[in-house]
């Protein structure tokens, strides 16, 4: 089958990171007789280096042209004084809210092989931890009012929190479904203490349960969320949440597996059109160094086979070659321990030791 692909690494370890990226799914393409055809684009503090914006209008309408979007990450040091528009994130806030991509799919499993990473103690770990964190990801503070003002102590500045009806429930939908192929338990996880929109978010996660009867559904304010992911991480299968509490909670859920390099998240639309990304930023600290994580954004290619191209055995090799390279010994320094038989690996190694076990 043939594919286009829009691939924008965006700054810092993007650029790294995707190079790996297109290196896997040029292998899928040999070992299973597809064609990826890309077509680059800059997003973020290289666009505005180079063209004065963080995105550009020709990006969106190629990515139109496109079957799916692979993104790196956008941001750093050097774009950190422009204010909120004119920054780097806006061209990912652009592509988000352009194609509408509501819903955010972060998925946290453990790798057996870098078990030992893990920050918690084993006894939590060993419950296992296989989870798969909905966002809502066009709703909510980060796309409501906001702006500077007069206020009762001088200048302020604000973002409103708010929640359609509509938007909870289809992002809910999506969450009871995608329990339905799991092991059929929703966690919604909201601040109904404190917030309008949260008791707008129970409410409505609440009445389209109705129509999920075989799923259970179990509410959780998300300060006991935060604790629970730090405790108890097994019991979670589906988490249904808002775009900032899903922001944070994706993170700490993420990193319970060892390492911020290794989580790939997907955001979809209502036709499945769906941009592909790791979780994790442009890594300033790193960045340059050539030692960053490939696999978050491996991971994420996987994602792609399987949600926009329905490529599920091509997914699955791209699974199993990330858990073969790590049983090999192959580690990028974050996840490196120095234990027997690993080997402390750069960003081009392990995308190239990874691609090589790409096989049918
Ligand atoms: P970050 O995820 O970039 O880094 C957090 C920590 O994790 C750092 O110590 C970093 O070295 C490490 N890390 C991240 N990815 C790694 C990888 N693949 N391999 C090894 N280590 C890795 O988060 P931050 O420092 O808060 O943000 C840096 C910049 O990235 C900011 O400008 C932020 O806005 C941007 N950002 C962009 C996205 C995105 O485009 N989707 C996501 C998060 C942050
Ligand atoms: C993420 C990032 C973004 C978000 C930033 C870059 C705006 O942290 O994708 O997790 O908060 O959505
Ligand atoms: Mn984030």
């Amino acid at each position: 089958m043939e594919f286009k692909i829009a691939v924008i690494p965006g700054d810092g370890i993007g650029v790294d990171v995707i190079r790996e990226a297109v290196r896997t799914l040029d292998r899928v393409g040999q070992v299973f007789g597809h064609q990826f055809h890309y077509e680059h684009r800059l997003v973020g503090g290289c666009c505005i280096d180079a063209y004065g914006v963080p995105i550009q209008e020709e990006t969106l309408n190629v990515c139109e042209g496109c079957d799916a979007i692979l993104f790196g990450a956008a941001g750093g040091p050097k774009w950190d004084h422009l204010p909120r528009k004119d920054r780097p994130e806006s061209g990912l806030a652009a592509l988000r809210r352009h194609f509408n991509l509501f819903c955010n799919l972060r998925p946290a499993k453990i790798y057996e092989d870098i078990k030992d990473n893990s920050p918690l103690k084993n006894e939590i770990i060993d419950k296992g931890v296989d989870l798969m964190l909905i966002r809502d990801l066009t709703g909510g503070i980060y796309f409501g009012e906001k702006g500077t003002r007069q206020g009762k102590y001088g200048i302020e500045g604000y973002d409103v929190e708010c929640y359609s009806a509509f938007e909870v429930e289809r992002v809910a939908r999506r969450a009871f479904e995608i329990a339905r192929g799991r092991r059929k338990s929703v966690t919604s996880i909201d601040k109904s203490n404190a917030l309008e929109s949260s008791r707008m978010w129970r409410e409505t996660v609440t009445k389209v349960h109705e129509d999920y009867p075989d799923v259970e559904l179990t509410h959780l304010l998300v300060d006991k969320a935060a604790m629970e992911i730090a405790c108890n991480p097994s019991r979670f299968d589906v988490m249904l949440t808002t775009s900032i509490f899903g922001d944070i909670l994706s993170d700490e859920a993420g990193v319970t597996t060892g390492s911020v390099g290794m989580l790939a998240s997907a955001a979809v639309n209502d036709k499945n059109f769906g941009l592909y990304e790791p979780i994790h930023g442009t890594a300033p600290d790193i960045a340059g160094k050539g030692i960053a994580n490939p696999l978050a954004s491996i991971a994420a290619v996987g994602m792609m086979l399987d949600i926009a191209f329905g490529l599920k055995e091509e997914a699955d090799a791209v699974d199993r070659a990330i858990n073969a390279v790590l049983h090999d010994g192959y580690r990028t320094p974050d996840i490196y321990r120095g234990a027997p038989g690993q080997v402390k690996t750069t960003t081009e190694e392990m995308g190239i030791q990874t691609a090589a076990r790409i096989s049918r």
